[in-house]
């Protein structure tokens, strides 16, 4: 296929695509604003296999530049931490929301098939069971209500246009290439280095982890097999309460658990996210990787790979990492 991968400078768009060169053989384009989430860095084994075009999914010009001659959109581009909605949502309406209609203009004004990336916050918390496709959209965040209102247009584009879109909806990634705010690579990295590991609230929040090679295939099998019009979930094997990750983490970095910090909890934070993936099984997909092996290879990824993170811990993350840590941590 010829494909244009929207935010395939990040975590999960750079293992795709990685993934679509090697498995499958696809032209790829990747068109990527590079924030401080995207660089180029994530793709610098494939770099000179991909045409790579740096500008916004929400401005039409740059969009209909980067998707001639592809016949399909996926677009992994997109703000994406929650505490940073929290403090602040324009961007994530600008991207996650505005980008999207760009995005299916083109592909509409083009007739491309469409695969939206989104995530279980849609669904919002559940204490117990887990959430199908036909569970209704309660997302809780800035973040996740962005990413839901971005799924009802995709799917409003279907019902109206008959574009052929597909979204997959991911559970908690992790993996090589994670950008340092997220849970599991912020606490390696602190373990490694000695520093507070800052735990919200109790730390008994449950996240159900997918390993990102697992996702990337899972949105390979939406992208190629997935029905027009339809969501498909994608859930890693294994939940865990946040506590727990945190402390295999320590133990796998030859850290000490006196590291836990407890820090005042993240506003309406959600509970528990659970997803039944049964529709994407259907098509071929399960995952491969469980998290105790997962998390084993990403610990090893970041103890060998400085060269990748030492750039970011000592930039412009400092001053965020200041603002949502500093008074917390005591630091
Ligand atoms: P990320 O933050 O690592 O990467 C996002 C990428 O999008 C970056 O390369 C960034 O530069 C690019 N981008 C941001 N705004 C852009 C814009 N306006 N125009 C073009 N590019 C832009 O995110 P990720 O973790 O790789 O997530 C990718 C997708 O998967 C997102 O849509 C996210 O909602 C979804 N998702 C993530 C997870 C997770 O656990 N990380 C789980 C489920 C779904
Ligand atoms: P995160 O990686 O931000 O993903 P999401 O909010 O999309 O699930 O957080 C994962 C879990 O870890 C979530 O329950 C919040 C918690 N968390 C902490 O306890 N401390 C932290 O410093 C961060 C970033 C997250």
């Amino acid at each position: 296929m010829r494909l244009l991968v929207c935010g395939g400078a990040g975590f999960i768009g750079s293992t795709f695509v990685r993934l679509r060169l090697g498995d499958q053989g696809d032209a790829v384009t990747v068109l990527d604003k590079l924030t401080y989430a995207g660089r180029q860095e994530n793709l610098q084994d494939v770099l000179d296999r991909i045409r790579f075009v740096h500008g916004a999914i929400e401005d039409p010009l740059t969009v209909a530049d980067a998707v001639d001659g592809c016949d399909a959109i996926v677009n992994f581009a997109a703000e994406t931490h929650v505490d940073r909605s929290i403090s602040g949502a324009e961007a994530f309406i600008a991207t996650n929301m505005q980008g999207t209609h760009v995005l299916l203009e083109a592909a509409r004004e083009r007739g491309l098939r469409y695969v939206q990336v989104s995530t279980d916050e849609v669904y919002g918390s559940i204490e117990s069971g887990s959430f199908t496709e036909s569970s209704p959209l309660i997302p809780s965040s800035p973040y996740s209500a962005t990413k839901a209102g971005a799924d009802l247009l995709v799917a409003s584009y279907f019902h109206t246009y008959r574009l052929e879109t597909v979204i997959c909806r991911g559970s908690n990634n992790y993996g090589p290439y994670q950008h340092p705010e997220k849970l599991i690579p912020l606490m390696i990295l602190n373990a490694l280095a000695g520093d507070p590991l800052p735990v919200y609230g109790d730390g008994r929040n449950v996240r159900n982890w997918l390993y990102v090679e697992d996702f990337a295939r899972g949105i390979g099998h939406a992208l190629g097999l997935g029905q027009p019009g339809e969501a498909y979930n994608c859930g890693g094997p294994d939940e865990c309460e946040n506590l727990d990750a945190v402390r295999r983490i320590i133990e796998l970095a030859g850290a000490n658990e006196s590291l836990i910090e407890f820090v005042p909890d993240r506003p309406g934070h959600d509970r528990r996210y659970s997803l039944s993936s049964e529709k994407l099984r259907a098509l071929g997909w399960e995952p491969r990787v469980r998290f105790a092996e997962g998390l084993e290879r990403t610990v090893g990824w970041y103890r060998d790979n400085s060269w990748w993170w030492d750039p970011i811990r000592s930039g412009a993350y400092r001053d965020y990492y200041e603002r949502q840590y500093g008074r917390a941590l005591g630091a």
